[in-house]
Parts: structure tokens; C-alpha cells; sequence
């Protein structure tokens, strides 16, 4: 080393230093202890708490921001072609069909109207200025066992296609369904018996009405629920007193019991103790002690809701509740910095079908594989979120307007809510260090500021909480949380040491007599590609290793990307595998960048499982689409829904898997991904009373979409705009 490398390192050390000590000063300095500081309270509709200060004279209130006004949903109009039906127009599908001739004489029970989407073309020429495509419904209905599918026309006031389900399945149930059925039981002098038998009265009942599954002939050609129940004595966690082995077999629409199946008599109902949940009565129990944390937003949120069209940052997009998906994120637009345009990324989102098959094959628990989005909905079983809970303050929430079974429309209040998100992560940063560059203090962050749209449906004793996160870089985030209750079993063991050696419980023990009995979670989603328009590509980048020749270099081995294109469907039935390390593209060929890449999004998974289940076991069959993580298939507007249209006793005719093996070409055509989320979950004891939220997601990230990285120009975040509100006593 010469002098002057030396004296010039010890130079940069001195400096290093002297910053470090700059830092420590600017620290110690905080403006905020100076400024004046006030009852924010009087200022600030975000800052009431008594005893929080304010720290900032000026600022601009966010009264003068217009806040959203309640949608009066009786004189509610569509504003865009994607808009759901509004109760104005349900009514008027109600109407059309109750003068329907085949209707006439006793009308249908409904099992869904929803709006049939416009064709796609339509859809994207359509400006705002324009009329509105004509509005039509889509109706599922059932009269005499036979499901029908509708299409109503309400420009002409009529129905112009009327097809009867000819494949096997039926409709998602409807409420009314399951309340009728589970009241069934209860004139059973058999079921009387046992449950009386078991120590539980009539009167501290709840039964729940599961799908059935299909498994064969023996419970074909009519709608069943299996009716199991619950202790709810002493418990508002009924879930956790299953009474074991018990199962009703009805038939929803004659009323009629099928088979009463009683295997579990030696089984104890497990005690109320330790089931709780409700904050309110457990007050007794030791807290976790936290100060309130929020998150500020002086100017208030930053997006802006029309309808149902979302605009925020450098994004736009549809989102409306639907029935059995949930909510649907349509028409997906970033706008690129450089250029100021909107460019599209995805025409249509939404999670298609769910897949949760239990781990036991005992006569009570075989045929829990449910599907949840087309036997029970996802919609309809999204309840109101808990504002400051559920949804942060300043979240902006939205309503479904579903169909009951009488065909009349009803409101499921702030079912889907959308806010901002600032959760401390950093956007991008870096940060030069002096004794290496010789620069001064160079320290470049930005803070991530996203936007979730949110809504979480309890179906049954599961909570699914899907979050579809937009953040400035383009990336969009799908994420997938359960919560709620296990779906448990009853057992005569209270510990594990009376559980002989070689006998195999199906999952472990969660409390006493309770086992949390193992199981799956798949989502699939349907992701409507559009990257920079329709016409689109999907490509395997493999990451495949190579090796040197001898002496070629001290390497032996390295990996390279290979580029592949798919074809055709089954090119992109794809199996995720550590050892086969790829990334997965939705390119526009057509669309290059700068420098000649194609415009591209990948589908980044993560966290993940998948089934494993025999291809051939009933409920695989019925949810093949979870045989593969990732399909590719053209895009054809009657295939949205992964398990098929008529799930509920489905054989599995009409799903994605058999879609896909007709290995129609993909390339360079209108596409859609479809990619399977998936948890394997072995129950543990703090999964009792209720889970604490378990989450995993997958990204659509850009790939050569932008020139370069798009939140370059991001402000970092000063001072002076983040007013805050202190606690009294430390000012
Ligand atoms: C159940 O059985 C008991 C007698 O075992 C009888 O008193 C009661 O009325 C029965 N309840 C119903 C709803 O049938
Ligand atoms: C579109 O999907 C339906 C349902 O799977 C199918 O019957 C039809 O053949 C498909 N059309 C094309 C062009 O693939």
C-alpha cells in the first residue's frame, strides 16, 4: 500500500466519522421538540385522542378534499360497462323473469344474477364519454331440480337465451338452502336420540350444512347437504364442540333425511373452556400492551373511487364485489412515468375457485373437499369489515349488491375496503459509503406506499382474507390470509400420552378432545393478461446449469436463462420445482422496449404448495385445476370459473384441467394465467381457540415493461409533510 492510498484511506475513516457524529447531532435534533405544539384535536378530524398533541400550525385540512358521498343504492346508475348490477336493474331482471312464460306459473328459485360482462372489445373501445353497452344479466336459477342458465337482455326487457345445465353439478347453495336444511334434523327421533344421548339438548344445537362432494352413484341426481352440529353451551366458538362422528344426510329440496351416519358415541364433546374469542368477555386474561398506532395521512388518502373505478398514483382500475368470486379487479392500468400514457397489465383478476380437502377418510370427514367459491361463494359469505381493524382509518369502503333466493336484491354492507398502505417498508434505497467512494453523505430512501383492495369472507368456520396490493413500481401483490376456526375433530384423548403408539390420528392435538384435523388451502386465481394489449405471450425462463470445459475457466459450473415460448396449453401446464428454478413472462412480442426487450409481467409465486392427492381420488378429479401451479389457456369467455360453472356435486367435467388438454396454441394470442396458491396446514395449539392469520402470496411484477426503474422521480418524505400527533405526557 503507498503513503498516499494509505493517508487517503485514514482521511476517509476521519470523515466517516465526522458524518457518523452528524448523524447522531441531526438526531438529537428533532425540529419536532421546537415547534409549537398544540391540541391537534381542534385541527384534525384524523387526531381526536385527548391527549395527543400537534406538532404543526399549518396545514391542510382534509375537509377539503370532498369525502365519498354514501351511494344511495336504491337510485344508483352503471357508470362503466364493468359495473355491477344495481338494485334498479336486479329488480328489472326480477320483473322480466316473473313474466317469463316458463317462469309463469311458479318462479324459479335464483340462485345468482350478476351482470354479463360486455364482450372484451367492447369493453376496451368503450370511453368514458360513451354510452354504455347494452346491460344484460346472467341468471342461474333452479325449478324442479333443473338448474338453468339465463341470459337477460334489459335494453330489450327480455330473456335471449335460456340453456338447461346438462353435465353434472348445481348451483352455489343459497342461504335459504342451508337454514332450511339444518332445521331438518331436529324432527329426527334418531338424531334426537343420539344427540340427547350425547349429554347436549336441542336447544344448545348449531348445525352447519356442508357440501357433499361427489363420490359416485350412491348420492347422484339430487341436491345434498351434509348436516353436522355443535354444542354451543357456554360458547359462542361452537366450532370447537363438535359432536363427533354425527352426520345428517338431506335432501335440500324434498326435505327428505338420506342417512343419518352416528360413529362417534364414545366420543366426548369437548368443554367450552378456553374457547373464547370476544375481546369483551375475555377481559379477565392479560393483555399484550401496545401505545394506539395508526397511520397518518394529513391530506387524506391519496386515491380516488367513481363508482367502482379506482384511480390512484400511477394506477386505475375496476374493482367490484362479485357473488361467488369475491371482488374482481378489472382493466388493471399503470401509467408509465417517462412517457404519461396508461398502459394496460391485466384485463380481468379475481380468484376463481378454492380447493380444501380434509386429511381423514372417516365416514364423517371424507368428503370434506370443499370448493368454496362455487359451492358457497365468496361474496356472499364476505361479511362487513371492522373499520381501524379489519381496514385502517381512511379506507374507503364498498358495498356488494347480491340476490337472495326470491330473486330480490339485498346490500352486504363495506364488504370490500380500500386504503392506503404505509407499513415502513422502503420503496428503493442506497446509500454511498465516503470510505469507499469518497463521496459525501449520499443516503437515498423511499418510503413504499401501496394500495389494498381488501375484503375477507368468512365461509363457514374459515376466514380468507385476499388482499390485491398496488404498489408505484408496478408490481402487484395477490395475498391470501386465513384466519377463523379449525375445522376440528373430536377425539377421547386429552393428552398424547394416552394415544397408543400405532394409533394414527388425523392431525395433532390442539386441545383437549380436540384434534386440528390436517388439510389443504388452494386458491386459484384467473389473471387476465393484457400486457400493453391483448395479444400476448407466455415464456419459461429456465434457469439450466452449464459446465465449463476443462481449463476453460476455474469455474466448473455456472447457470444460464433459456428463453422458451409456449405453444400451446400444455407447454404451460407447469409444476413448480426448487431444483428447476424458472421465472414465468406475460410478454407482448409485438411491444418492445428501448433496448428491443419485449414488454413483459412475470408471475413471481411464493410461499406455496401443492396437492398431492391421488390424480385420481374424486375430489382431485373435481379440482384438477390444482394439478399444476400455472396454466396458460386462450382466452374464451366461458371458461372464468377454474372447477366449472356448476361446481356442487360436480364430477369435474368442466374444469381448467380439461380445458387445457385440448392444447389449443397460446402464442401470440389473447391469454390467461392461471395461478394455484397453496398452503398445506398440520394444525398446532395456537391455532386454538381461533387462528392467528396465516398469509402467502404471488406478485405480477414488470419485467422490461418500463425503460428503467419507474419510481425513480418518487419524492422522499420530509418532515414538514408528516404532521404528527404525540402522547401529552412526553411533550
Ligand atoms: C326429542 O326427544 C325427546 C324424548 O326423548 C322428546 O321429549 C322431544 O320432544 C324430542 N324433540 C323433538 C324436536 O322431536
Ligand atoms: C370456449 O369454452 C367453451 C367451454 O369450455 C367450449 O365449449 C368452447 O369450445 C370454447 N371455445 C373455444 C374457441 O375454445
Amino acid at each position: 500500500m503507498t503513503m498516499e492510498a494509505a493517508s487517503s484511506k485514514s482521511f476517509f475513516r476521519f470523515s466517516f466519522l465526522l458524518f457518523l457524529l452528524l448523524l447522531l447531532l441531526v438526531h438529537t435534533w428533532n425540529p419536532v421538540n421546537k415547534a409549537k405544539l398544540l391540541d391537534c384535536s381542534q385541527y384534525m378530524p384524523w387526531c381526536t385522542s385527548k391527549n395527543r398533541i400537534y406538532a404543526k400550525t399549518e396545514l391542510i385540512v382534509d375537509t377539503q378534499k370532498p369525502k365519498p358521498k354514501p351511494i344511495d343504492h336504491l337510485t344508483e346508475t352503471p357508470h362503466h360497462p364493468l359495473d355491477p348490477l344495481t338494485i334498479q336493474e336486479i329488480n328489472l331482471v326480477r320483473t322480466i323473469l316473473s313474466s317469463y312464460p316458463p317462469f309463469k306459473s311458479s318462479f324459479p328459485a335464483i340462485h345468482s344474477i350478476s351482470l354479463h360482462e360486455p364482450h372484451k372489445s367492447l369493453v376496451l373501445n368503450w370511453k368514458k364519454s360513451d354510452t354504455l353497452p347494452s346491460r344484460k344479466a346472467s341468471v342461474i336459477a333452479l325449478l324442479n331440480a333443473q338448474s338453468h342458465v339465463l341470459l337477460v337482455d334489459l335494453g330489450l326487457n327480455q330473456v335471449t337465451s335460456h340453456v338447461m345445465n346438462s353435465a353434472s353439478g348445481y348451483p352455489m347453495l343459497a342461504f335459504d338452502d342451508i337454514s332450511a336444511a339444518i332445521q331438518v334434523p331436529l324432527s329426527n327421533m334418531e338424531f334426537n336420540k343420539t344427540v340427547t344421548a350425547r349429554g347436549v339438548k336441542l336447544s344448545d344445537l348449531t348445525c352447519i350444512g356442508l357440501s357433499p362432494g361427489w363420490y359416485g352413484k350412491r348420492e347422484e341426481g339430487r341436491r345434498l347437504i351434509k348436516i353436522q352440529c355443535f354444542s354451543n353451551k357456554d360458547t359462542a366458538n361452537f366450532y370447537m364442540r363438535p359432536i363427533e362422528g354425527l352426520t345428517v344426510t338431506v335432501d335440500v329440496d324434498t326435505k327428505e333425511i338420506l342417512h343419518v351416519s352416528d360413529t362417534g358415541r364414545n366420543i366426548p364433546i369437548p368443554t367450552a373452556t378456553n374457547t373464547e374469542y370476544r375481546y369483551s368477555k375475555l377481559h379477565n386474561s392479560p393483555e399484550i400492551f401496545m401505545n394506539s398506532i395508526s397511520m397518518e395521512q394529513p391530506n387524506g388518502p391519496s386515491f380516488s373511487v367513481d363508482g367502482h373505478s379506482v384511480k390512484w398514483a400511477n394506477w386505475e382500475f375496476h374493482l367490484k364485489p362479485d357473488a361467488r368470486a369475491g371482488v374482481i379487479v378489472s382493466q388493471a392500468m399503470v401509467r408509465d412515468t417517462d412517457t404519461g400514457k396508461l398502459r394496460s397489465v391485466l384485463y380481468k383478476g379475481f380468484s376463481s375457485e378454492l380447493f380444501v380437502p380434509y386429511m381423514d377418510p372417516s365416514d364423517g370427514w371424507y368428503f370434506k373437499t370443499y370448493m368454496d367459491a362455487g359451492e358457497f361463494g365468496m361474496g356472499v359469505t364476505a361479511m362487513s369489515l371492522v373499520p381501524l381493524n379489519d381496514c385502517p382509518r381512511y379506507s374507503y369502503y364498498m358495498d356488494g349488491i347480491f340476490v337472495a333466493s326470491d330473486g330480490k336484491p339485498y346490500v352486504q354492507p363495506n364488504m370490500v375496503c380500500l386504503f392506503e398502505r404505509y407499513a415502513g417498508e422502503i420503496g428503493w434505497r442506497h446509500s454511498e459509503s465516503p470510505l469507499i467512494s469518497g463521496m459525501e453523505n449520499i443516503r437515498e430512501a423511499r418510503p413504499k406506499v401501496t394500495l389494498v383492495a381488501r375484503m375477507a369472507a368468512s365461509v363457514g368456520n374459515y376466514d380468507y382474507i385476499i388482499d390485491w396490493e398496488f404498489q408505484t413500481d408496478g408490481l402487484i401483490r395477490v395475498k391470501v390470509g386465513l384466519s377463523g376456526m379449525l375445522m376440528v375433530k373430536g377425539t377421547p384423548h386429552q393428552n398424547l400420552n394416552q394415544v397408543a403408539e400405532q394409533e394414527e390420528m388425523s392431525g395433532p392435538l390442539v386441545s383437549e378432545n380436540v384434534i386440528g384435523v390436517v388439510h389443504d388451502h388452494f386458491v386459484t386465481f384467473y389473471l387476465d393478461m393484457d400486457v400493453d394489449g391483448s395479444t400476448n405471450s407466455f415464456v419459461k425462463v429456465n434457469l439450466v446449469k452449464e459446465e465449463t470445459s476443462p481449463g476453460e475457466s476455474p469455474r466448473k459450473s455456472y447457470l444460464k436463462a433459456k428463453r422458451h415460448v409456449a405453444k400451446t396449453e400444455k407447454d404451460a401446464q407447469i409444476k413448480l420445482k426448487l431444483y428447476e428454478p424458472s421465472e414465468f413472462h406475460v410478454v407482448n412480442p409485438s411491444r418492445r422496449s428501448r433496448l428491443g426487450n419485449p414488454s413483459g409481467y412475470k408471475v413471481v409465486p411464493g410461499v406455496t404448495a401443492a396437492s398431492i392427492l391421488d390424480p385420481h381420488d374424486p375430489p382431485q378429479v373435481r379440482s384438477a385445476f390444482t394439478n399444476n401451479q400455472i396454466w396458460v389457456t386462450p382466452y374464451n369467455r366461458s371458461e372464468q370459473w377454474a372447477g366449472g360453472r356448476f361446481v356442487y356435486q360436480g364430477k369435474g367435467e368442466d374444469t381448467l384441467a380439461v380445458w387445457s388438454e385440448r392444447n389449443r396454441p397460446i402464442e401470440n394470442k389473447d391469454i390467461v394465467l392461471w395461478y394455484t396458491l397453496g398452503f398445506h396446514h398440520i394444525p398446532c395449539q395456537e391455532d386454538f381457540p381461533v387462528m392467528p392469520t396465516v398469509s402467502s402470496s404471488f406478485d405480477l411484477k414488470p419485467v422490461n415493461f418500463f425503460d428503467r426503474n419507474p419510481i425513480l422521480l418518487a419524492a422522499p418524505n420530509v418532515e414538514e409533510d408528516l404532521p404528527i400527533c404525540r402522547a401529552a405526557a412526553s411533550a
